[in-house]
């Protein structure tokens, strides 16, 4: 296997984009991403029923984040919306985020207009395009983040400005410290899975070389790693340009572990790594110990658990970690973990281009 991993200049050629560049920059990022509100009008929240998301990708995944972060301390459900049309019950007491980072997802653009035609209170979130333009002559309030990066590299700006508006809008308690510890501690995190560390001292580093030449299945546990799991799988895709697949506890436990009975050649093809957090229900971490056991042997395991105080933190921590992996792992694929071309072409075939 290449020695790319230890060699950053070879990985700095590789990577087209800036992604790595990005990936540093994460702990500035989250900090300036819960400033962009300021200074914007938010529409009144009086008599809120809900809250939906509606993005698609690396536009979505806030969404998920923030409907998992604010599950025990709203009185309103968050809903994500991935499609082009709003569920029937967004109206007047909806709180409609349309997120797109380039401004120019067709199925964010129609949920927009389905939003404005139920009359929702509507926020976008993005870096420009027909989203920005459609918005700025509706009267919309739009919070615009930095361009130049990749929506997957955008996690922070995409997903921490809601946080601020529905402080505002007096729904949450102010995130204000939580905020600060999760700075805090990607920057600590950083120092430790960042390109200038060596391999054997990086755990990212050893993570990536362990999935090489594997199918990755990244199991989350419902409520508090499951968004990041999803995540972790689509940055394997997305900058490895590698299969991966993602899946929860418990449910998995009712369903998809009776394929740990499947064939040896199949098995020995995957690598499980199981993300946990101190926060899970103890049956459910129960689960997790109880689940090991049953496929130990059969299929590669490994796990991590969520480090940092706040929930915040917590669910950042796995971020990065999972993300500096997946740019690893395109390193040792040779693959530039910037472009996605897949999804340019189907997004130029569906524009008749
Ligand atoms: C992530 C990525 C995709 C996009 C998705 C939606 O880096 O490229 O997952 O996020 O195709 O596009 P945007 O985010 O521009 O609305």
């Amino acid at each position: 296997m290449s020695n790319i991993l230890d060699d950053q200049a070879a990985l700095a050629a590789l990577d087209s984009l800036g992604g790595l560049r990005a990936l540093w920059g994460l702990p500035e990022q989250c900090a300036d991403a819960f400033r962009l509100p300021d200074g914007v009008t938010i529409p009144e929240a009086g008599a809120l029923s809900n809250v939906v998301v509606s993005g698609l990708g690396g536009s979505a995944i806030g969404g998920d984040l923030l409907r998992v972060w604010a599950a025990d301390r709203m009185a309103v459900p968050v809903t994500v919306n991935r499609d082009y049309r709003l569920p029937a019950f967004v109206g007047e007491d909806s709180l409609v985020f349309c997120v797109s980072y380039s401004g120019n997802t067709e199925e964010t653009l129609a949920a927009y207009a389905d939003a404005r035609e139920k009359g929702a209170r509507t926020v976008v979130l993005t870096s420009g395009g027909r989203l920005k333009e459609m918005a700025a002559g509706d009267g919309v309030s739009v919070i615009t983040v930095p361009a130049g990066i990749s929506p997957r590299s955008a996690t922070g700006y995409l997903f921490l400005p809601m946080l601020k508006v529905l402080y505002r809008l007096g729904l949450v308690a102010d995130p204000d410290r939580e905020m600060r510890e999760l700075v805090a501690h990607l920057a600590g995190v950083r120092e430790e899975i960042g390109p200038a560390v060596p391999g054997d001292g990086n755990p990212a580093k050893q993570l990536a070389r362990r999935l090489f030449g594997k199918l990755p299945v990244i199991w989350g546990v419902s409520g508090t790693t499951e968004v990041v799991a999803m995540r972790f799988k689509g940055q394997i895709n997305e900058n490895a340009k590698a299969p991966a697949y993602w899946s929860v506890l418990p449910e998995l436990n009712h369903n998809e572990i009776n394929g740990i009975e499947g064939p040896d050649n199949v098995l020995k093809l995957l690598s499980v790594v199981f993300l946990r957090d101190p926060g899970d229900h103890p049956r459910v971490g129960l689960r997790v110990d109880i689940t090991r056991r049953i496929i130990a042997g059969k299929v590669d395991v490994t796990e991590l658990t969520a480090r940092g105080i706040g929930r915040l933190a917590r669910t950042y921590d796995l971020v990065y970690r999972g993300d500096y992996t997946s740019v690893y792992l395109a390193a040792l694929y040779g693959v530039d973990p910037g472009p996605v071309p897949v999804i340019e072409r189907l997004k130029k075939e569906l524009a008749g281009l």
